[in-house]
């Protein structure tokens, strides 16, 4: 398995998007670590994402912004196999994941997925949380499991809480133990949805830090987030996704500064008003 979150590197951060794909040839363009191709998804009549193509580079940060109930969530659960998409296909790697007769399980063995709610489970102490899938889902020995967590935590800023319950965290420490539970098992794509909308504002800034640091290091993130300025300073690419369909992407001095698509710029200004 190719970790996606490795310890942090110097310099190169985004080797993958140093070009823009359009300058390469076909036949240089990287390999993508998750795509999305005319998904189609509606909950009962209601069509939630109406095609949406979506792709990832290894190492890339992508953030997907976007009005409440455009389909940022439903996009990002059903990239994680988290919910059965009704047309087009997933890709995570080279491996089509939307093929029914894959074992979802598996596949979401290799995704780290980190929501608003952080959702920790309270009779597990930090340590145990973060340990759980490591332990379970890929059988690695607990001694083993412990000792990568506890790294882990420290790199969190969290070590000292590992044997503590999760009520006794703030809401951005159990935000930032959720992210280490999330890259314990060395996920290829982190897949983040609106990680800092239930946090206090003063909290918000240790989460965002923190995803900094993972993306500097060369983690590949799909993110949806409200915190524009965030992704201006983080994402490689901004999509912005309106009724299910992917409007507009770019780099985000383009999407940010100069958006082409009036409804990008009416969504831009009524976020920014
Ligand atoms: N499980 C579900 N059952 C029925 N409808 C759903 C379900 N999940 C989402 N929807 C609907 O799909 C639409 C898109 O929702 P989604 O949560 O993906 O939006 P979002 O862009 O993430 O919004 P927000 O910014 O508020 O998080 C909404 O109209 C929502 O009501
Ligand atoms: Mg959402």
């Amino acid at each position: 398995m190719t970790g996606a979150v490795p310890s942090p590197l110097p310099g190169s951060a985004h080797p993958a998007s140093a070009l823009p794909a359009s300058a390469l040839p076909a036949s240089a363009l990287p390999a993508s670590a998750l795509r999305a191709e005319g998904v189609w998804k509606a909950f009962g009549e209601r069509p939630v994402l109406l095609g949406v193509s979506v792709s990832l580079a290894a190492h890339e940060v992508v953030a997907l912004i976007g009005a409440s109930g455009s389909g940022k969530s439903t996009l990002l659960r059903c990239l994680g196999l988290l919910e059965p998409i009704d047309d087009g296909r997933i890709f995570l790697g080279d491996e089509d994941i939307s093929d029914p007769r894959i074992d979802g399980n598996r596949v979401r063995a290799r995704l780290g997925a980190v929501f608003q709610s952080y959702n920790l489970f309270p009779h597990l102490t930090v340590l145990g949380n973060v340990t759980l899938a490591s332990r379970v889902v890929h059988k690695v020995p607990r001694k083993d499991a412990e000792a990568r967590a506890m790294a882990l935590l420290e790199r969190v800023g969290l070590a000292d809480f590992a044997g503590a319950h999760p009520d006794r965290l703030s809401g951005g420490q159990q935000q930032r133990v959720a992210i280490a539970r999330a890259i314990a098992t060395d996920p290829e794509v982190l897949l983040l949805d609106e990680i800092t909308s239930a946090l206090d504002p003063e909290l918000v800034g240790e989460v965002l830090d923190l995803v900094r640091s993972l993306a500097g290091s060369g983690a590949t993130i799909l993110m949806a987030t409200h915190e524009m300025a965030f992704a201006q300073g983080v994402a490689d690419r901004v999509v912005f996704l309106d009724e299910g369909v992917i409007v507009e992407e770019g780099p985000p001095a383009q999407l940010f500064g100069a958006p082409e698509h009036p409804r990008t710029r009416a969504f831009l200004t009524r976020f920014t008003a």
